[in-house]
This record gives C-alpha cells, sequence and structure tokens, in this order.
C-alpha cells in the first residue's frame, strides 16, 4: 500500500547557519520519537550537502527544488540528477508552482525533467494544481487531468510506480488559503482515478498523493483523513520546527 509522507519545501528560506540548526533539530526529534509518515525536506539545494551529511542514516528523506532536465553540460546554476544521484538524494520537486509562475515551466518540461530523474533511479514529486481563475471558471477538474495525462501519462507502469504527486492548488501556497478537506478529496480522487483508468487500480493505489497549500498544524489532521489524501507537501510551517511536527503528529 501507499506510503504517507510529510516533506518541508523550504523554498528560499533560512541562512547556512539556521538551516544548519532546523536539520540537526529535527534529526534529534526524529532519534527519539517514531513517526508514522515518511519524513522529508526539500532544503535549498545549497545546503543539500549538509543536509546529507546530517541525516547521513537516512532518516530523512531529502529532495531538491528543482532538477535540469538536461543530464550535463554548459546550463550554468542548474543541477542535474546525476548530481542529485551522486549525493544519495531521494530526488526532486518537479513543476512547483513557483517554478511555473516565476519560470513559465509547464507540463512539457516537467515531464522531461521526470525522464531525467527517473533515468538516474530518483524520484519525482510532480506538482499541479489549477490558479484561482481557473478554479473560480469551474475548470479545476479538466486543467488538473490534461496536468497529470501531458506529464505522466508517457510513463511506463513500473516508472509510474515512483512518482510522488503532489497536489497544489495556486490559489492556496502562502496565502493562507487552503482547500477544505473536501476540495482536496476531489481532486486527488480524481488523479488517482485517471491513474487507475490508465494503469489499473492495483497500479493507482500505489501511488502517494500530497497535498499542498497552507497546511497548518490545526488543519493537517482534518485534510490527512481523507482517503485519497497521503500526505503533504509543506512550506511555510515547515520552516518552525514545532509546527513541522504537529503536522507529522496528525498521522499519529
Ligand atoms: P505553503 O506552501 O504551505 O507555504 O502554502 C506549500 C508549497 O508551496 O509547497
Amino acid at each position: 500500500m501507499r506510503k504517507n509522507i510529510v516533506a518541508g519545501n523550504w523554498k528560499m528560506n533560512k541562512t547556512f547557519p539556521e538551516a544548519e540548526k532546523l536539520m540537526k533539530d529535527l534529526l534529534a526529534y526524529k532519534s527519539k520519537e517514531s513517526t508514522h509518515c515518511q519524513v522529508s525536506i526539500v532544503p535549498p539545494s545549497i545546503y543539500l550537502s549538509l543536509a546529507r551529511e546530517i541525516f547521513k542514516n537516512k532518516e530523512v528523506g531529502l529532495f531538491s527544488q528543482d532538477v535540469s532536465k538536461h543530464s550535463h553540460g554548459a546550463y550554468t546554476g542548474e543541477i542535474s540528477a546525476a548530481m542529485l544521484q551522486s549525493m544519495q538524494l531521494d530526488g526532486s520537486l518537479v513543476a512547483h508552482s513557483e517554478r511555473r509562475a516565476y519560470h513559465r515551466e509547464n507540463d512539457t518540461l516537467a515531464k522531461e525533467k521526470i525522464n531525467a530523474l527517473l533515468a538516474a533511479g530518483l524520484r519525482p514529486i510532480y506538482c499541479n494544481g489549477e490558479s484561482l481563475e481557473e478554479r473560480k471558471a469551474g475548470k479545476h477538474l479538466e486543467v488538473v487531468k490534461k496536468q497529470t495525462e501531458t506529464a505522466l501519462f508517457g510513463l511506463s507502469e513500473e516508472e509510474i510506480k515512483k512518482v510522488i504527486i503532489a497536489y497544489e492548488p495556486v490559489w492556496a501556497i502562502g496565502t493562507g488559503e487552503t482547500a477544505s478537506p473536501n476540495q482536496a478529496q476531489e481532486i486527488h480522487s480524481l488523479i488517482r482515478n485517471l491513474i487507475a483508468e490508465k494503469y489499473g487500480r492495483e497500479t493507482a493505489e500505489e501511488i502517494s498523493i500530497l497535498y499542498g497549500g497552507s497546511v497548518k498544524p490545526d488543519n493537517a489532521k482534518e485534510i490527512f483523513s481523507k482517503p485519497d489524501v497521503d500526505g503533504g507537501l509543506i512550506g511555510g510551517a515547515s520552516l518552525v520546527l514545532e509546527d513541522f511536527i504537529k503536522i507529522i503528529q496528525a498521522f499519529d
């Protein structure tokens, strides 16, 4: 059966000493408490090597915030899947809504990045979700369907099982607005059903679909209780250890 996952996306936050402290505090927590979900962090890439050192026994999963579609070469500022793999990381976010908004990423590019990660033996956390305008126009189901099909449906059955999906309605990210548990469930079950139609129910049941967008200690439990919500991609609340721990404990 699929795994429950709580992943903290730090985005562009924390100085080096702050990042080191947060990682060490998280390690201290993980060393004394057992958790009922897989815990991962997605720090700025410049801190991934520090993170690998601190979590050397893989107590916490480590993901990059982005990856290049290219394998290597003259692409200043980019990071390849092979580099992530050589540091024994777990994978990378792909097509986070902030990458879509500020770097014009789309699902065709997402598909290439997903392929690059899978070829290196890494796991993509593929993010999708509709904008406020699209939801207001009642197009959210259609938008997420198209995104999912474009980015994922060229994969083989074995490949898609390695993908983690994060549904992140753009209007709920960093805004304090959260999708209601029922709104999240509606889209999560849509995604799972699309996968089931294409790859079979058994495969669809193995894929973790996370919700992201203003998950906080006081709403995590209710959102995670929905049958097709397998955890969360947590932004703001992952920067404060106490809040992140409370969200992890929503699975207790
Ligand atoms: P947020 O971000 O929890 O701050 O809304 C979630 C995300 O973008 O991954």
